[in-house]
């Protein structure tokens, strides 16, 4: 992309002055802050329509500056190699002595902190001596955006920046795995439910617990508020149907996630497709089933939170 070193200067010299920034990633863009500064992170509250109590992952680019804040251990390191930088969250323990925020942690002793791999904004952490806070770029609730223009249709001229970095490689937000505990996952995302459970060798379900811990994982999330309706194969007249493959039939109100079944794919069209849908004023949508395997779990996942009434 042009000139990324001077928009890489400009987001910097917003952040230093406790503005927030929107941030690509390869998963959904962020809308992001100084870790350390109660001043800044506050405003991602503000601007976010955020809860308070829901607290927020903080962007690294490397090991050295996690272990200023964070409790890490020989299973971390393990994760970390194998996935890292990528579409995962981790949630460790916080160092007595951090300077993260108590904003971002609503004052718990844990903390949820990932290492993005999408080059601009690895680039910008490289350049800044503090960690990022960054939740999705979206008003609670509703769907992340993977664009620039998604960040800009969803907060407007209330974010003093926003970095252009593309379209979202993956298009769905991070896996998050939990190692405060017995290691278990707390949301699906971009590394496959599967892969982390080869990775623990595991046949139980590592999603399963008595206790969440994850409180922005309410059931109604990535809402377009607009009704939608799973596993169709005949969508209703006038309803836009999301599709996985192609079909003879056309119609207007058809819209290809993928053309072959291709299930990466399905997970970076998803959002922006469905924010196309709802600008062009569908009442309702219907969704061919979608395997639930691999990245289509966490599809799915998405899909039923989608669906469930606000
Ligand atoms: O892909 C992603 O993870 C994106 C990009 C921007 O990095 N971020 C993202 O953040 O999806 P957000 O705030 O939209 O979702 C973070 C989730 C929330 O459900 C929050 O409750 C949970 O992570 N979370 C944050 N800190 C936590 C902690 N210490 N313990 C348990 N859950 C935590
Ligand atoms: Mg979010």
């Amino acid at each position: 992309m042009k000139n990324n070193l001077s928009n890489i200067k400009k987001a910097i010299k917003y952040l230093n002055n406790n503005h927030c920034v929107a941030i690509p990633t390869e998963t959904v863009y962020g809308l992001a802050a100084n870790a350390y500064s109660n001043r800044a992170t506050k405003k991602i509250f503000k601007l976010k329509r955020r809860p308070k109590n829901n607290p927020l992952i903080v962007h690294y680019d490397s090991l050295e500056k996690l272990m200023n804040d964070c409790e890490v251990n020989e299973l971390f390191f393990k994760l970390f190699k194998k996935f890292s930088p990528g579409p995962i969250s981790y949630v460790l323990r916080l160092k007595k002595n951090s300077k993260i925020s108590k904003n971002v942690t609503n004052g718990k002793k844990t903390l949820a902190v990932r290492f993005p791999s999408h080059g601009i904004t690895r680039n910008l952490l490289k350049k800044i001596n503090y960690p990022l806070a960054a939740p999705s770029a979206n008003i609670s609730n509703r769907i992340s955006p993977v664009t620039a223009q998604d960040v800009f249709d969803e907060l407007g001229n209330k974010v003093k920046y926003i970095l252009e970095g593309g379209k979202c490689k993956i298009g769905l937000e991070s896996t998050i795995v939990n190692l405060t505990d017995k290691p278990n996952i707390l949301r699906l995302g971009g590394i496959p439910k599967n892969k982390i459970s080869k990775f623990f060798n595991s046949k139980e379900d590592l999603t399963k617990k008595s206790k969440v811990i994850t409180p922005g994982m309410g059931k109604s999330h990535y809402s377009p508020n607009i009704p939608i309706r799973l596993n169709i194969s005949k969508p209703k007249k006038n309803e836009a149907f999301l599709l996985i493959q192609k079909k003879n039939k056309k119609g207007k109100n058809y819209f290809y996630l993928s053309k072959n079944r291709n299930l990466a794919e399905v997970g970076k069209n998803l959002y922006k497709t469905l924010r196309n849908i709802k600008k062009k004023g569908f009442a309702s949508i219907a969704v061919e089933k979608i395997p639930n395997h691999g990245i289509g779990e966490t599809i799915n996942d998405r899909l039923i939170r989608a669906a469930k009434k606000l």
